[in-house]
């Protein structure tokens, strides 16, 4: 039987009550698809650095290596200083494990979910490639004359070549196997950010390995707009860390919330990082409101990134027909009780499978 070894990051806030729920769900497939799972918890977060000081030590930094992949809850406290959680955490496994592709699907999966009018699943379905490892992300930053009038603060967008290409290149590679529109869209602010030249030319470089595959380009201002007024443009979209990073919030929104986006930090082929895209939400933490479908659809693109395309597909399915048949009355917080959740896709994973 194929076993796969797998850390367990539930982290802050409403981390472990979602993480909760989608191993269960996870658990649930490896019974159903024949494979096993073997999970090593690891208690990292704020509460634990408050308690212990400790944010991601070494030694088990070099154990989450050896693993195939990472499931993290969410991470954030207002208790600590900004940004140290997230650099201490997040940021140090997407830049040293080398997760590179930050995948972020936004596909809606029923009308009444949709904040925009007359938008329904057939308009909404796209994928974001945002650059992991690069931009403004990487860390280069200064302040001087602090505290004075004159103070001067910068911070270094830094793009590689290497780390464009990549990006870009993974893209193209999933708009061909994705077989929609086969059409990818660069989006950058090359007209007020120069350095993203660099984005323009190596996208228009690889193009030509992908004759088959539309380009598309748009700077990051109307991208946001045309999301809002025609998302059914959008097929795959690429684009630069700092970018991705804003306007996955917005495809978060049109496909239903936070509560249903999902996400991958991704170095095909070696350990990579699957979490929900919502963060820890503290005042709603162990009060069993918040939703834990992103988490779920987490686990279950952690799936198939491991070789388990049936599982992921089953799992997704599975929450669809509960969202569209109104079982699941919304993926809000409080919408169910975040176990009820996970009760209703287990129940409705395994009739499903049982059918087949
Ligand atoms: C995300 C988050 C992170 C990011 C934060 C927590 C550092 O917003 O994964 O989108 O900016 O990448
Ligand atoms: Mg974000």
């Amino acid at each position: 039987m194929i076993e796969y070894d797998m850390a367990v990051i539930p982290g802050d806030g409403i981390g472990p009550e979602v993480t909760r729920e989608a191993m269960r769900v996870v658990d649930a497939a490896t019974e159903i698809y024949g494979f096993r799972l073997r999970r090593t918890l690891y208690p990292f977060g704020s509460q634990h650095f408050l308690d212990t000081g400790e944010l991601f030590p070494n030694a088990a930094f070099e154990e989450v290596k050896q693993k195939h992949a990472i499931f993290l809850g969410a991470i954030g406290d207002p208790r600590l200083p900004v940004g140290q959680v997230e650099y201490g955490i997040i940021a140090k496994m997407r830049f040293e494990l080398d997760l590179y592709i930050n995948l972020r699907p936004v596909r809606l999966y029923d009308e009444r979910l949709c904040p925009l009018k007359g938008k329904g699943p057939e308009d909404v379905d796209m994928v974001f490639v945002r650059e992991n490892t690069e931009d403004a992300y990487v860390g280069m930053y200064g302040f001087a004359h602090k505290g004075q009038p004159h103070e001067v603060s910068t911070q270094t967008m830094c793009y590689t070549r290497v780390g464009c290409e990549r990006a870009v290149r993974y893209a193209f590679a999933l708009a061909r196997a994705r077989n929609k529109k086969k059409s990818l869209m660069l989006i950058d602010k090359a007209n007020a950010i120069r350095a993203h030249d660099l984005w323009t030319r190596v996208f228009a470089e690889v193009a030509r390995e992908y004759p088959d595959v539309k380009t598309d380009h748009a700077y990051i201002d109307a991208a946001c707009m045309w999301m809002v007024k025609n998302p059914e443009w959008f097929d795959v979209a690429v684009c630069p860390n700092l970018m991705g990073d804003i306007i996955t919030d917005l495809g978060a929104m049109i496909q239903g919330g936070m509560g249903v986006a999902a996400s991958g930090n991704i170095h095909p082929g070696r350990v990579s990082l699957f979490e929900p895209i919502h963060g820890s939400a503290p005042k709603h933490a162990g009060k069993n409101v918040a939703c834990p479908v992103a988490a779920i659809l987490a686990g279950a693109m952690m799936l198939g990134y491991l070789g388990q395309p049936q599982a992921e597909m089953a799992i997704e399915s599975v929450v669809i027909d509960l969202i569209r048949s109104k079982r699941l009355k919304g993926v809000g917080t409080g919408d169910h009780p975040t176990n009820e959740v996970g009760d209703m896709v287990l129940h409705e994973l395994r009739a499903v499978t049982a059918k087949v």
